[in-house]
């Protein structure tokens, strides 16, 4: 299977970053950073075309299964991912094709935060969104990040997960 961990935190050395590299590296994944591309928001005159939103999407529809990572800001998805999200609009209408090539493609989120649980209102988020666009989404992983990130403390559960993407 061909990997893809897409990471969307306000820092590439945080904790979503270090979670993100556990699982890239258990799964020899591919990892592309959003903090590091160009990617504007969404723009009804699409005069953001040749941005890095279409290499990006080219990248996602040649994988077989795609990790999203994200932070919880604010009971949400960081604002880099949203901004990913909002242009996956330009794919249901001047991108029609490569849209549809979304359609069945096998994904999951991986997320840190400070709460004890996800939110419910994260979680149905990625629900609604991959409904919506016909991803196959597959249980998210949660890492309670009170601090640093600390393989030791959650690699019970990414063993877990690993185990059920994989
Ligand atoms: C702007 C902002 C908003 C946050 N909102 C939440 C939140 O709603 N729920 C939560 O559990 N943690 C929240 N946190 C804590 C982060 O999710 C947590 O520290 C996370 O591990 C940070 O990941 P990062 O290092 O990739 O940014 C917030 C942090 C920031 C900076």
């Amino acid at each position: 299977m061909n990997f893809l961990v897409v990471i969307a935190s306000s820092r590439s050395d945080g904790n979503t970053a270090k979670l993100s590299h556990v699982i890239a590296d258990s799964l020899q994944a591919q990892t592309v950073d959003l903090q590091k591309l160009s990617i504007s928001y969404f723009d009804y005159e699409n005069r953001n075309k040749s941005d890095d939103f279409i290499p990006l999407i080219e990248r996602i529809v040649s994988s077989d299964f795609v990790v999203f990572a994200t932070p919880v800001y604010w009971y949400s998805m960081s604002a880099q991912m949203k901004t990913f999200f909002d242009r996956i609009t330009d794919l249901l209408t001047v991108n029609r094709e490569l849209g549809r090539k979304l359609r069945g493609m096998p994904i999951s989120v991986v997320a840190t935060g400070t709460d004890a649980e996800l939110p419910s209102s994260f979680k149905s988020q990625f629900e609604l969104i991959s409904g919506y666009l016909g991803l196959v989404y597959h249980e998210p992983l949660y890492c309670c990040c009170p601090d640093e990130f600390s393989l030791q403390q959650h690699q019970q559960a990414i063993q877990g997960y690993l185990n059920k993407i994989a």
